[in-house]
């Protein structure tokens, strides 16, 4: 949350620092801000909400920023104080001529702020960051060295941060540093960059260096000098990355989150290459770090994430039980980190995360790998903080997502689980042969049934657009598809508004049934198997009480029509693997109602995509 940028060269500074900017707009557009260096000044542009008003307020101005080579910017998601201008970073000292752009939390920023204004300090915004820039300021006036004045400083702040600082005595100088935040440079000729994220260096280069927490850089034109906590040389690891830079284009759709739903047959056809080559053969997972005779033995699994990744991490603990015996138990990462988990290298813990920088999985991870456990890693982001720490990296590539509500990584996250459940479960042999035949077979088909889905979306659309000025709306599965329940529910809380629950149906009884009348949708994920028919039971339960009922099911029943108001048909499937089919029906729904409403589907409102806040 919240993203920076930096740039010291020889082009004009502001295109660099917008289209930065630009491709960090997932990590916060509560507001945005940039700090130039001028002829005899430090000039700031802020505007309140997306960068696009950033841009216009910019195009006012360009007058006085033409020549300048040096500055910073910044996109924020709101922590501490109201999304306004005057929290709106960058944020300076009492003179404005020390400049700051900051992502993270300062948890002690009470404390440097009460011992600031004792010193004279004049605070004009609510936010932590603002303690820092008076800070690094008054250490400045002291030692008139910019990157002593850092370090010193990073030694008094607690908490997450990257930070990037400049200061009008210093026209070819900028330093930044980091700490429980990602921050890299890249480096290009005679010229460096600064940024949360690599889409916002790759189209300028490919040569980047990933800074260590606590490591301090300082920049000039024609050179860079990396130093420790304590002041001392590094060595510089520059390295290539392995990434091209990509245009993010909606491709004819409306939003990014309806091609990003369009793109998943593909994105599961990606996940399995190289890895489930024919139902006959077993299932190839060299990611998987652990000796076979380790996970031969292994009986317990820890699975942490958070949002959908924690979802899909609840399919994950559904599969691997089943198909292997293990016990498996999951939990909220945030959760995970405030208690007394009972973690060892006996335990295989497991972290999950599209965006691999998620603070409190990373905490959680780094916490397991403490205690000794193998961690291992399923993300869609290779060369995150979370990769780094991996023991095993099972990356899902997904491809870029842009949409901050998660869609097609969540569905790669699935396939990621089912693959190395099948894994496991052929060394430890605790399936038969027919059924890992009839699985991987099946697996095989999930694309083609998804395209059915997506080929009949225009009648999803049509019962998104009937149940659209609803207050409320209920989710209710059983099983394996309980998950999915949430996960429905989420999508469509986070694009719409819409105040949504998911719950396993058999515990409707003992609460939630209160609340339905004939205003209430409940959608009934049922799917055929085990649970098909107490799920059945359960929706007319809901129905003897009026509520709206909308199924989403393989069967076809004809009973069902008495049942329900508006019936969903996916094509049929074995249960086990029906979350991945149950899935995309439910993103289309929250898209259609969102749409329909006028939301903003892709930036929903007090959302980022990636949250590296506690
Ligand atoms: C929901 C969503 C969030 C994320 C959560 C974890 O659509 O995107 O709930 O799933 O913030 O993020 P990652 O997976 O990046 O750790």
């Amino acid at each position: 949350m919240c993203g920076i940028v930096g740039y010291i060269g020889t082009r004009q500074v502001v295109d660099i620092l917008l289209n930065g900017l630009e491709q960090l707009e997932y990590r916060g557009y509560d507001s945005a801000g940039v700090a130039v260096m001028g002829e005899n000044k430090i000039n700031i542009y802020k505007a309140e909400g997306k960068l696009e008003n950033l841009s216009s307020e910019l195009l006012i101005h360009k007058d006085e920023y033409k020549n300048s080579t040096l500055g910073i910017g910044h996109i924020r998601w709101a922590t501490h104080g109201a999304p306004n201008v005057i929290n709106a970073h960058p944020h300076t000292c009492n003179c404005g001529r020390l400049v700051i752009v900051h992502n993270g939390i300062i948890e002690n920023y009470k404390e440097l702020k009460a011992e600031l204004e004792k010193k004279g300090a004049k605070f004009r915004s609510q936010t932590d960051t603002e303690a820092v820039a008076h800070l690094i300021a008054y250490i400045y006036n002291d030692t008139k060295d910019l990157t002593e004045a850092v370090r010193l400083a990073t030694k008094k702040i607690e908490g997450a941060y990257a930070l990037c600082v400049m200061h009008s005595d210093k026209k070819d100088e900028l330093v930044a540093t980091k700490r429980n935040a990602p921050l890299l440079v890249g480096v290009g000729d005679d010229e460096y960059f600064v940024a949360s994220d690599v889409p916002a260096i790759i189209p300028y280069t490919k040569r980047a260096m990933y800074l260590n927490d606590n490591q301090i850089v300082t920049l000039t034109r024609n050179d860079m000098t990396l130093i420790d906590a304590e002041g001392k040389e590094l060595p510089k690891k520059v390295e290539t990355l392995p990434w091209e830079p990509v245009a993010l284009s909606k491709m004819g759709y409306k939003h990014f989150m309806l091609k990003e739903i369009h793109e998943q047959p593909d994105v599961i056809r990606n996940v399995l290459v190289g890895k489930l080559h024919s139902a006959q053969t077993p299932i190839k997972l060299d990611e998987v770090k652990l000796n076979k005779d380790t996970l031969k033995n292994l009986n317990r699994i820890q699975i942490i994430a958070c949002g959908t990744s924690l979802h899909a991490a609840m399919i994950g603990k559904y599969i691997i039980e089943d198909f292997c015996g293990i016990s498996v138990d999951i939990e909220a990462s945030s959760e995970y980190i405030y208690r007394k988990t009972v973690t060892d290298e006996h335990t295989l813990v497991i972290g999950v995360s599209q965006s691999g920088e998620t603070a409190d999985t990373l905490t959680a991870i780094k916490q397991a790998k403490a205690k000794g456990s193998h961690v291992l890693i399923i993300t869609n982001r290779p060369d995150s903080a979370m990769a780094r720490e991996a023991d095993s990296l099972i990356p899902v590539n997904a491809g870029i997502e842009v949409s901050v509500a998660a869609t097609k990584s969540y569905i790669a996250q699935l396939v990621s689980f089912y693959l190395l459940a099948i894994y496991m479960a052929e060394i430890k042999n605790t399936m038969s042969s027919k059924a890992l035949y009839e699985i991987k077979s099946e697996m095989m088909l999930v694309p083609q049934k998804i395209e059915q889905i997506l080929s009949h979306k225009e009648t999803i659309k049509q019962c998104a657009q009937h149940y659209a000025n609803t207050k409320d709306f209920i989710y209710v599965a059983r099983g394996i598809n309980y998950p999915t329940a949430l996960e429905g529910a989420l999508k469509l809380k986070e694009i719409s508004y819409i105040n949504a629950t998911g719950y396993p149906a058999g515990e409707l009884k003992h609460g939630p049934i209160a609340m339905l009348d004939e205003s209430m949708p409940v959608l009934s994920i049922l799917m055929k198997g085990s649970v098909y028919e107490k799920l059945l039971s359960n929706s007319e339960e809901a129905k003897a009480r009026n509520a709206r009922m909308i199924a989403l099911t393989n069967s076809k029943d004809e009973k069902l029509k008495d049942l329900f108001e508006y019936i969903i048909e996916v094509p049929d499937i074995q249960e086990l693997l029906s979350p991945l089919i149950a899935m995309i029906p439910l993103q289309l729904i929250a898209y259609y109602i969102a749409e329909y409403l006028g939301k903003d589907v892709d930036q929903p409102r007090n959302l980022a995509k990636s949250v590296t806040v506690e």
